[in-house]
């Protein structure tokens, strides 16, 4: 007999479209519900994806019985509230990233996960860009030899991306930790866990935003590994997520927008120092990777990798930065977790 397929509703319908995409080409999802408190667009979606119901209230989702998962997609307030709602309903979780803005609210959301042994999954989508997952595998293969830096750019333009009753531009939302959580959660990914972080911010560009526009935080990893991250959002500039991983025997130069990553490695030298070439698919958001292995976890019963934790310990370095940039004084995560 064929298993019964996950009964998806999704809040928040910009974002959340691509999640709608990602539930809509997974053999085992069925998209029930879509909620948006936006009348008009709900109705666009509901209709693109044939939801049986739209709703306003993210609430009315929560008490549909043929709804197993829920997607949390609204602006980044609200995901500590919904998405422990949604865990207390008996319903598994996909949330978008940031996980929150608050390390009280993220260890909230740990603790429902715990409580309520749901699957819950943070959307750090960065993961799953494919130039970041290659050089992830040659960093694990030996290919540049044992780490010593790593860095990564956000840098991303937001004149234009102020977010729907402009959201985005509140004193709570320090982009260090709404955007700048990308750049974070790479480098954590690659590099594994900061130990300390010392940063510094300047507030130049968006003079009419409540909050600091750029960041520099500088990091030591518990594995001896240095990093810094760097958080532009009023760069004039194209979008980028420029990276790059410094080892003992060679250097990857890569980011999630172009079609190949550059790789030098003393393995395959044969002359002077180059980078050599390797190509990617373009796919910066790759939402449906994310979303496939979230359902592989749910309908396997395997740990998800992303999780809750991965989530407050982003945020949680985020926040180092913000504080140490704020204070001028460097930041212990321990001393935060
Ligand atoms: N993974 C990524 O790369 C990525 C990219 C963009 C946004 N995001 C995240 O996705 C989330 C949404 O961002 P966005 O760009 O779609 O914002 P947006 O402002 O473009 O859209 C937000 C949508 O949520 C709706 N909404 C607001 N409050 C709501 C509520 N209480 N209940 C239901 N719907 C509500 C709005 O009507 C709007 O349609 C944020 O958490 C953001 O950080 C992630």
């Amino acid at each position: 007999m064929e298993a019964a397929k996950i009964g998806v509703g999704v809040i928040g319908l910009r974002m959340g479209h691509s999640h709608l995409a990602g539930y809509a080409q997974n053999p085992h999802c069925t998209v029930i519900g879509v909620c948006d408190t936006d009348q008009a667009l709900l109705a666009v979606r509901q209709g693109e994806f044939n939801a049986r119901l739209a709703v306003t209230d993210y609430r009315d989702l929560l008490t549909v019985p043929e709804i197993g998962l829920i997607s949390v997609a609204s602006p980044d307030y609200y995901h500590a509230e919904q998405s422990i709602a949604a865990m207390e309903a008996g319903k598994d979780v996909f949330c978008e990233k940031p996980l929150t803005l608050t390390l009280k609210e993220a260890k909230e959301i740990a603790a429902a996960v715990a409580r309520t042994g749901r699957h819950f999954m943070i959307g750090q989508v960065c993961r799953y860009a494919p130039g970041f997952v290659l050089a992830k595998r040659l960093v694990e293969r030996g290919d540049i030899g044992k780490l010593y830096f790593v860095e990564s750019e956000y840098a991303h333009n937001y004149r234009g991306a102020r977010g729907v009753g402009d959201w985005r531009v509140d004193p709570r939302r320090e982009p260090v930790i709404g955007g700048g959580c990308h750049a974070v959660d790479l480098l954590r990914w690659i590099a594994g866990d900061v130990a300390e972080v010392h940063a510094y911010a300047n507030h130049l560009c968006l003079t009419d935003w409540p909050v600091n526009d750029f960041s520099i935080g500088l990091f030591t990893f518990e594995s001896g590994v240095i990093g810094k991250v760097m958080v532009s959002v009023g760069c004039v500039r194209p979008y980028t997520m420029r990276s790059v991983f410094y080892g003992t025997e060679g250097t990857i130069v890569c980011d999630n927008t172009s079609a190949d990553i550059q790789v030098c490695s003393q393995k395959n030298l044969t002359g002077g120092p180059a980078f050599a070439s390797l190509p990617v698919n373009i796919a910066s958001h790759n939402v449906g990777a994310e979303i496939n292995e979230f359902i592989d976890c749910i309908v396997t019963h395997t740990p998800v990798v992303t999780d809750v934790h991965e989530g407050v310990k982003t945020v949680a370095t985020c926040i180092a930065i913000a504080e140490s940039a704020r204070t001028g004084k460097s930041v212990r995560l321990k001393d935060l977790l």
